[in-house]
């Protein structure tokens, strides 16, 4: 007999079934509705001065992004560093949170679901549906713990799945996908290079079987010719598994590789947003221009 937990439906709002706690599960009716959208998305930092540290202003890293994301879809989210798209992508993830005068306004909805408001069950889905991948794989990836603990971590986390053997055979499945051998599970993360760590960060973004994945410049790190093969294995990914991306790097290069859709952000907010094609061959904003200047691919260019 399974001895999972009941899941009966109930009959109607009741104290033990509040109904933020219900959720809504059943897919939405998919007529082109994003996966994602986000609207008008601020987080203001405190800057702290004086002797008692009060708050004596904000950083308004990110001061009104709005975009939509479909299912499948990869969006490009670039800038020059000190834009704001960390911010922006750990805000989306909950990964900062509204507290020590922080400050975060607008709204994030996943699949219907208001984000910035989960709790509960509601809550706890949403943070297996959405993951990240970092980019520095060996500052995010714990040293004193074998690669099968770092991968099967989310699943332990989350209690789908305890025992070394079960958690340790996931693990192994998780690292053949992103072409890692089975037997790296028993080894620590030093022993291996960037790329096959980048690898270990993605098999455990996927553990929770997510289907959004903020991937923060996850080939910035790593040498060029590394750079291929982890982009064919995201896009491999992403078709095997129909995962949605909101793919951020300072590098328009890669970004026109792997997006249709680019939003271009300056200073906290988006300067400029488009179909890749129309954002490379004909950009509005001054800035845009600037970021595609330092391209190093040969553009059509007039000369005298
Ligand atoms: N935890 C934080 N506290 C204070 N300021 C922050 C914090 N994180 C980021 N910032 C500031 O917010 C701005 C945007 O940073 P970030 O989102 O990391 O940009 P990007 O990823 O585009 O390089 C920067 O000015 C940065 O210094
Ligand atoms: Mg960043």
């Amino acid at each position: 007999m399974p001895t999972a937990a009941p899941t009966a439906a109930p009959t109607g709002p009741t104290p033990e079934n509040p109904p933020a706690e219900r959720g809504e599960r059943s897919p939405p009716p998919d007529g082109g509705v994003p996966l994602l959208r986000v609207g008008g998305l601020t987080c203001y930092f405190p800057q702290r001065g004086g002797v008692l540290q009060t708050v004596t202003d904000h950083v308004k890293a990110v001061d009104g992004v709005s975009f939509d994301l479909a299912r499948g879809e990869t969006l490009g989210l670039v800038g020059e560093s000190g834009s704001g798209k960390t911010t922006v992508g750990r805000t989306i993830l909950r990964l900062i949170t509204p507290v020590h005068g922080v400050r975060i306004g607008g709204t994030v909805t996943f699949d219907g679901q208001d984000v910035l408001a989960a709790r509960g069950a509601a809550d706890r889905a949403l943070r297996r549906d959405m993951q990240i991948i970092f980019q520095d794989p060996a500052g995010s990836l714990n040293p004193r713990m074998r690669v099968w603990e770092i991968v099967s971590e989310p699943l332990l986390v989350h209690g789908l799945a305890r025992g070394k053997d079960r958690l340790l055979t996931q693990a192994r499945e998780l690292l053949e996908r992103c072409g890692m051998s089975r037997a790296a599970a028993e080894r620590y993360p030093h022993e291996f290079s960037g790329g096959q760590r980048q690898r270990i960060g993605i098999a455990r973004a996927l553990a929770l079987n997510p289907r959004f994945i903020v991937c923060d410049e996850p080939t910035s790190a790593l040498d060029v010719s590394i750079q291929a093969q982890i982009i064919n294995l995201l896009t491999d990914l992403q078709r095997d598994m129909g995962l949605s991306y909101l793919f951020i790097s300072h590098d328009m290069a890669v970004v026109q590789h792997v997006c249709k859709r680019i939003a271009v952000m300056r200073q906290g907010r988006i300067a400029e947003a488009g179909d890749r094609d129309q954002i490379l061959t004909d950009p509005q904003h001054p800035y845009t221009q600037q970021l595609l200047a330092a391209v190093p691919v040969p553009r059509p260019r007039r000369s005298a």
